[in-house]
């Protein structure tokens, strides 16, 4: 037997007995005629010790000779600890060995293999497997795989069936790039890696399947940021014979179930917004609602009163920070300085102090009095010891700055509190987003989304202005799913391809297979996928999902562990029929 007990579990009660446990050694302590090794596994550390005159010589020196990561084998009587740590569920006890057994040496780690590491990032992923060993990055898994255990417990128990999709596909348009793989046996043809399993899921409910989900890895050749990888993975859902109202009932019940199941927190109310309110008052599609702070439009409040950067702008916006009222001269200067960064770009911020005796002092003295600030200030809800902030210009930038403004303030302020969470619907997304690159209309959500039945006559007139049966789950200004009522027959689907710019080819070649399924008995249905990967994020706690990746690739989508993308041979590129055309 490799071992009786792991490194976690043994405690005062285990006093006298014998026991075997086997680890790496994360620590040796030698203080000449008396050896402590802390030995880890998955489980936990428990201290071994070695003392002069009653350990046999031969162990006295193997247990000195140990190094850090070497796995060993030890064999001893539980004791209890004369100085007792209670930092640590074993720190009552110890081990006194009289057998050890040295299973492999290790060379020397890279970095220090505990919570705090002196290991930078890049060095950590080239040696993956050995900051795995930490326990801090390996509880980001173990969550992980908590919350997969009761995904599927939660959708098994809502009669969704899990089925494998393909992952060999075709290339479509859906958003990002796809990831081509070459056909040995078809050259010069290529299949694509998934985005999502989208197609097949919908051809599931055509044959009936009713409830499907799939715990599924997809893959976007997009540009990588904390929240993006480019294989991540999905909770995807279909579900036959419902409107919207089922499907987000439905999976309010998931997120319900993980957060009292993993988290232990019972959460209130989802929240529902439409796509118009969240950019009218929060300038994103995904607002935080953690804190308040809501936009506030104060364009007729500040014209004509002298002040030419207002007069000219299309939209004048506000909002209210609470208790901020006391910042500081250099504090402002820095937030002005902040918006006015290129990421940002904002030409200027506007500042109004609300005094704790009633008066206002702002950046704008000049141009407006007490009764003028008094005014924005009841606008935006205001108290005595409330910072005003104003932005203006064009309305969609104002917006876009605003949000990202109103996300600062919330950081510097403390309203983002990681142990708070506030999920929200965003509901009634457009169907189509103008693209000024390509000149035409693209699928907000993608081509299979249907309209609502009362915006279907716009499609002619204003395409801009038609909403989706489309809504996305948003918990912390975090985008953690979205979805849709799907089209579900031929008809409307190729007028959908038609007004997306397709050819009626063009539409054929790409879909005919799933407009022809339409033509043989196709249920009415629509679906959600989640972010498998942010969800365990935001579970967690953290801003990015590589922590909850068992191998991710870094910011270029390279693994730095394996070194891939790599070169192939000149023969497989034969095989596999390709020229390359690399450019230096
Ligand atoms: P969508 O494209 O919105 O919808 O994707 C669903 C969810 O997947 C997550 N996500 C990502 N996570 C990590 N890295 C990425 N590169 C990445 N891209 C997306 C997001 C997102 O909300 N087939 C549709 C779903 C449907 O209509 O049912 C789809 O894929 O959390």
């Amino acid at each position: 037997m490799h071992r009786t007990h792991t490194c976690g579990q043994l405690r005062i009660e285990n006093i006298n007995e014998e026991v075997t446990l086997a680890g790496w050694v994360q620590r040796v302590r030698n203080k000449g005629g008396l050896i402590w090794v802390d030995l880890r596994d998955r489980y936990g550390v428990t201290q071994l010790i070695f003392e002069e005159g009653s350990s046999a010589p031969e162990l006295l020196e193997t247990a000195a000779s140990l190094g850090r990561e070497f796995v060993v084998q030890a064999s001893g009587n539980v004791i209890e600890r004369t100085s007792k740590n209670d930092k640590i569920p074993t720190g009552h006890i110890e081990v006194k060995v009289n057998s050890l057994k040295v299973l492999n040496a290790a060379k020397v780690p890279p970095f220090i293999i505990e919570d705090e590491t002196d290991g930078g990032d890049e060095l950590r992923m080239k040696y993956r497997y050995l900051d795995l060993r930490r326990s801090v990055v390996r509880e980001k898994l173990q969550l992980r795989h908590r919350m997969m255990q009761e995904t599927r417990k939660y959708m098994d128990s809502q009669q969704f069936i899990e089925v494998e999709t393909p992952v060999l596909i075709k290339s479509t348009p859906e958003g990002a790039r796809d990831f081509v793989v070459p056909s040995r046996v078809n050259p010069g043809e290529f299949y694509a890696l998934p985005q999502s399993p989208q197609t097949f899921k919908q051809l599931l409910m055509v044959s009936g399947f009713d409830r499907y989900f799939q715990i599924v890895k997809c893959f976007r050749d997009e540009d990588l940021r904390a929240d993006r990888q480019p294989e991540f993975t999905q909770i995807d859902c279909e579900m036959s014979f419902v409107d919207q109202e089922d499907i987000l009932n439905t999976f309010e019940g998931l997120v319900r179930h993980l957060f009292a199941n993993v988290k232990g927190v019972k959460l209130e109310e989802v929240q529902r917004m439409t796509f118009a309110d969240a950019m009218k008052y929060y300038g994103n599609d995904k607002p935080d609602l953690r804190f308040d702070m809501k936009f506030s439009e104060i364009n007729d409040l500040t014209q004509s009163k002298g002040f030419s950067i207002f007069d000219q702008a299309e939209l004048v916006l506000g909002i209210c920070a609470k208790g901020a009222g006391e910042y500081t001269r250099k504090q402002l200067d820095e937030l002005t300085n902040w918006v006015k960064r290129p990421q940002i770009g904002a030409k200027g911020l506007v500042y109004v102090k609300c005094n704790a005796d009633g008066t206002f002092k702002s950046s704008v003295d000049k141009f407006y009095n007490q009764e003028d600030l008094k005014a924005w200030a009841d606008r935006m809800g205001a108290m005595e010891g409330d910072l005003l902030l104003v932005l203006s210009g064009d309305a969609k930038s104002t917006r876009k700055q605003m949000s990202e403004l109103r996300l600062k303030m919330g950081e510097d302020l403390g309203l983002r509190d990681r142990n708070v969470f506030k999920p929200l619907w965003v509901m009634d997304f457009p169907l189509l987003e103008w693209d000024e690159e390509t000149q035409r209309y693209h699928a907000m959500h993608h081509p299979f989304t249907s309209p609502k039945q009362e915006d279907i006559p716009l499609l002619e007139s204003d395409p801009g202005a038609v909403r989706a049966n489309a809504y996305d789950l948003v918990i912390n200004g975090v985008e953690i799913g979205g979805g849709s009522i799907r089209i579900h027959d031929r008809a409307t689907q190729q007028l959908m391809f038609t007004h997306l710019g397709f050819t009626n080819e063009e539409a054929q070649k790409q879909f005919g297979f799933l407009m022809e399924a339409f033509e043989y008995g196709a249920p009415p249905h629509g679906g959600i996928a989640f972010g498998f990967d942010r969800f365990c994020a935001i579970f967690g706690g953290s801003d990015s999902i590589r922590d909850y990746i068992a191998f991710p690739k870094n910011n270029s989508g390279r693994d730095v562990m394996i070194d891939s993308p790599s070169t192939i041979a000149e023969e497989q590129l034969k095989e596999l029929s390709i020229k390359l055309d690399v450019r230096e």
